[in-house]
């Protein structure tokens, strides 16, 4: 008798244009899913496309901030692949450096709109599929910067401490369900955003504490946090909930 092939692993990708999405697009390839790549420059998301080897019709130009744009692409993501079964948010800005009382305002509000409303807008149109379905897995980016009041990162580090909660949330209301969802916080991830975060630094005058490695005495390369994305996405992870795991080379207790 002839049985269908089993359902192929779709993965959904934000920020895949970008140092780690990228590696994790790579990653989860090689572990075999179809690989769907969303990023508000498309461009670079093609990039991706052709590293890895899927076509265009895997990249959708996507902004995560707005309500509008995630929802037309997960319906077309929904329409055009069936099902996702694993999502990762890892689309971020780190937004300038600074200190509270010199902070802009409007970069502050775009920081926690793409940060933490993309998280949220994310897991919310996409949730529903997957508690369908009764399986998935969600990873979601947090950040050392989460756990530690670093000098001049006050509005990244409250939208990444708030993606952490958004999870434990996710986490505590899932679960149950067969749709599992956690975060990673790196540490220093050697990508255009830790370039343009030390410059960052520089312009404000402020240089030392925060670009400190750790006991590793280096930056994480991408691929070393897109491993861990992708067994927290595995069937080997599948009593992980809820969780936020650091990916620091010891960093934060340096
Ligand atoms: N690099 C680090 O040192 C580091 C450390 C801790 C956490 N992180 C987190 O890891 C994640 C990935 O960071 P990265 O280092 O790869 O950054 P990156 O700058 O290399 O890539 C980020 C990607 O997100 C995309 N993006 C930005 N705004 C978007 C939007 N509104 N909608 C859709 N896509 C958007 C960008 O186009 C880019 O391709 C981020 O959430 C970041 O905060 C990075």
């Amino acid at each position: 008798m002839m049985t269908d092939p089993p359902e192929r692993k779709t993965a959904v990708i934000t920020g895949s244009g970008g140092g780690i999405g990228k590696a994790c697009a790579c990653r989860f390839k090689e572990a075999g899913y179809d690989v769907i790549l969303l990023d508000l420059n498309l461009e670079a998301a093609e990039k991706t496309a052709e590293v890895i080897g899927v076509g265009k019709d895997h990249c959708f130009k996507t902004d995560v901030s707005k309500e509008e744009s995630v929802r037309e692409t997960v319906e077309a993501v929904l329409e055009r692949f069936g099902h996702i079964d694993a999502l990762v948010n890892a689309a971020g800005i780190p937004g300038g450096s600074g200190r509270i009382e010199n902070y802009p305002v409007r970069s502050a509000e775009k920081v926690l709109a793409v940060n933490v409303m993309g998280t949220f807008l994310m897991m919310q149109a996409v949730l529903p599929s997957m508690q369908e379905r009764g399986k998935g897995a969600i990873v979601n980016f947090g950040s050392v910067s989460g756990h530690r009041g670093y000098q001049y990162e006050c509005i990244y580090g409250a939208s990444k401490a708030a993606v952490i909660e958004l999870t434990r949330t996710a986490g505590n209301e899932n679960g149950a369900n067969g749709v599992h969802i956690n975060s990673v916080s790196p540490g220093w991830v050697n990508t255009e955003m830790m370039k343009q975060t030390i410059e960052g630094y520089h312009g404000a005058g402020y240089c030392y504490d925060n670009v400190r490695y750790g006991p590793m005495k280096r930056a994480a390369a991408p691929s070393e946090i897109a491993n861990v994305v992708c067994f927290l996405c595995s069937d080997e992870a599948s009593y992980i909930n809820g969780s936020d795991i650091l990916i620091d080379g010891g960093k934060i207790t340096d």
